[in-house]
C-alpha cells in the first residue's frame, strides 16, 4: 500500500450543513436555538471522533447541549471493546425511549464501533426501533448527508455500516471540530489497526491501519499550539507503526522529532504504543526532546509467554522487560503505565501469577486492568474457557491490590520533590487546582484564591503528600 487517501473536506459535506440548517424550523419548530447532545463511550479515539461530530452539528445550526433532555438530536458514539461498554449504551438508549415518547421530533443517531458488529446492529434495531440513523465507523464524510436524509424522511431508520474486512479508512482533513478543552487537544495521526490481537474487536470494527499525511499532522499541531493549547495528545491504535504505507517514508520517531521542534511551551503525549514496534530511535527521541514528557503507556496484557502467544501479541516477556529497562535507563524518571487482561481463556493460576510477577518487576505508576470479555468474531472467542467468572474477579482484585501497593510506594517517593505540572481544572469553590506531572500523575494543589487564572499554566509544585492515586502539593 503506497497511496495516501488523506483528502480535504469536500464542499458537498459543507453544502449539507446549509440544507440541514434551513430545515431545522420545519423539523423542530421555530426556536431561537436547536440543541444536539453527543454521548461518547470508550477510547480517546471515540472522543476525538465525537469532537468532529459536534463540529459538524454546530456547522449545521445546532448548539451543543450538556443535557439529553434539552436536545433535538441525540448522538451516541458507541464502543465495542468489552460487553460492559455495550451494556451501557443499551441502558442509555432505554432512557432515550422515554424522552422520545414525549418529544416525537427527537432525532436519535447511533454510530461508532458497536454498529459494525452484525449481532449488536440487529439488537439495536430490534430493541430500539425509534433510532433514526445508524452509522458505522469512518462515516464522518457522509455524516451530514445521511443526517439530512434522516431529518427529511419520516420515521425511517437509515443504516450505513459497510466497513469491509479490507477497508482502508478514508481520512478527511479539515473537518470542523468542537474541542471539549482549550488546554488539551487530541490529534489523530492514524486510523484502524492491523494487529489482530486475538481478543480484540478493534481491527474488525475500525478497518485497516492508515496513517495521516505528516504535513497535515504537523500543520494541525502547529495551529493548535499557536492557538494556545498546552498539551497535544497524538492518537492511534498503535502509533509505533505510524508511517507504514506512506510514500514519504516517515516513521513515528521522525514525526515526533519534527513536532518537538515547533517553538512554544507545550507538551506532546501519545497513545497507544504496541511493545513489539517500539524502537530505540523512538526512545532516544523522547529522551532528547524538549516537549515530550517522561511518560509511556506500554500495554503488556499478560506476563506469561504462553498467554501472550495465545493473545497474538508477538513479543515475549523477556523482550518486553528488555525494552522497559532500556527505557528506564535512558529516561530515569519515566512513568510507565499498562493495560492488563485477566482471565484470558484458560489462563492458569501460574500464568496469572507470572503477570503479578511482571508488574512487580516493571513497577508501573498505574495500571488499567480488565477482565477478559468475549468478543464475537475474534479468534479468542473460539477458545474454550473453563475459568469461572468469580475466579476472574478474584484475580482482578488481587492484581489491583498489588498494583495499589506499588503505586502508593512510587508516589510516596515524590514527597519533597519540585515537579513541573500543567494545571487542567479546579475543584469548584474549594481553592484546589487539579494538574498533572510530566509522568501523568494527578496533583491536587492547594491555593489561596484566583484558581481560574492558573488553569492552563505550567507551574512548579512542591509535593508535600501522596495517596495511592495522586500527589498533593503547593506552588513553589
Ligand atoms: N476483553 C478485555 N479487555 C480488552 N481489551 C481489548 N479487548 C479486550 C477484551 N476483549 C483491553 C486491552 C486493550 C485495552 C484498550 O482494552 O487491554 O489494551
Ligand atoms: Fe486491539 Fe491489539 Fe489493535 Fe490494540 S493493537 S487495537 S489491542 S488489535
Amino acid at each position: 500500500m503506497s497511496f495516501i487517501k488523506n483528502k480535504k473536506v469536500s464542499n458537498e459535506l459543507l453544502d449539507y450543513s446549509f440544507l440541514i440548517k434551513n430545515f431545522l424550523p420545519l423539523k423542530f419548530g421555530n426556536k431561537s436555538k436547536y440543541f444536539a447532545y453527543v454521548g461518547t463511550y470508550g477510547c480517546q479515539q471515540n472522543f476525538a471522533d465525537s469532537e468532529k461530530i459536534m463540529g459538524l452539528l454546530k456547522k449545521s445550526g445546532f448548539s451543543i447541549a450538556k443535557e439529553k433532555n434539552l436536545a433535538d438530536i441525540i448522538v451516541f458514539n458507541t464502543c465495542a471493546i468489552r460487553s460492559h461498554a455495550e451494556n451501557r449504551v443499551a441502558g442509555n438508549l432505554g432512557i432515550i425511549k422515554k424522552i422520545k415518547e414525549n418529544k416525537k421530533s427527537l432525532v436519535v443517531v447511533v454510530c461508532g464501533c458497536m454498529t459494525q458488529q452484525d449481532e449488536a446492529l440487529v439488537s439495536i434495531k430490534n430493541s430500539f426501533p425509534f433510532v433514526n440513523l445508524i452509522l458505522g465507523t469512518n462515516y464522518l464524510k457522509d455524516f451530514l448527508k445521511l443526517l439530512y436524509e434522516t431529518i427529511i424522511s419520516k420515521n425511517k431508520t437509515i443504516t450505513e455500516n459497510k466497513l469491509l474486512k479490507n477497508d482502508i479508512p478514508e481520512i478527511l482533513e479539515d473537518i470542523p471540530t468542537h474541542r471539549a478543552s482549550n488546554i488539551k487537544a487530541s490529534v489523530t495521526i492514524m486510523y484502524g489497526c492491523d494487529n489482530f490481537c486475538s481478543y480484540c474487536i478493534v481491527p474488525y470494527v475500525r478497518g485497516r491501519e492508515q496513517s495521516r499525511d505528516p504535513t497535515n499532522v504537523i500543520n494541525e499541531v502547529n495551529k493548535l499550539i499557536n492557538r494556545g493549547y498546552k498539551e497535544i495528545l497524538l492518537l492511534g491504535q498503535n502509533v509505533n507503526s505510524y508511517g507504514k504505507g506512506l510514500k514519504g517514508k516517515v516513521n513515528f520517531a521522525q514525526l515526533l522529532k519534527k513536532l518537538d521542534s515547533i517553538p512554544g511551551k507545550y507538551w506532546i503525549r501519545f497513545m497507544t504504543s504496541h511493545p513489539k514496534d517500539i524502537t530505540k530511535e523512538l526512545i532516544d527521541v523522547i529522551a532528547n526532546s524538549e516537549h515530550i514528557p517522561a511518560y509511556l503507556h506500554l500495554p503488556v496484557q499478560s506476563g506469561n509467554n504462553r498467554v501472550l502467544n495465545r493473545m497474538n501479541r508477538k513479543y515475549k516477556v523477556s523482550e518486553y522487560l528488555e525494552t522497559v529497562f532500556y527505557i528506564k535507563n535512558k529516561i530515569p524518571n519515566i512513568c510507565i503505565s499498562s493495560d492488563i487482561i485477566v482471565g484470558f481463556p484458560n489462563e492458569t493460576e501460574k500464568e496469572f501469577l507470572d503477570t503479578v510477577d511482571l508488574i512487580r518487576k516493571v513497577q508501573y505508576t498505574f495500571l488499567f486492568t480488565f477482565i477478559y470479555s468475549k468478543r464475537k468474531g475474534t479468534l479468542a472467542a473460539q477458545l474454550e474457557d473453563k475459568i469461572p467468572y468469580e475466579e476472574k474477579v478474584r484475580r482482578l482484585n488481587y492484581l489491583i491490590k498489588i498494583q495499589n501497593e506499588i503505586s502508593s510506594q512510587l508516589l510516596r517517593s515524590y514527597i519533597g520533590n519540585i515537579e513541573t505540572v500543567l494545571v487542567e481544572s479546579e475543584i469548584y469553590e474549594q481553592n484546589i487546582l487539579l494538574a498533572r506531572t510530566k509522568g501523568n500523575i494527578v496533583v491536587k494543589i492547594f491555593v489561596k484564591d484566583n484558581t481560574k487564572k492558573m488553569i492552563g499554566e505550567f507551574l512548579k509544585i512542591k509535593i508535600n503528600k501522596s495517596t495511592r492515586t495522586n500527589l498533593i502539593g503547593t506552588i513553589v
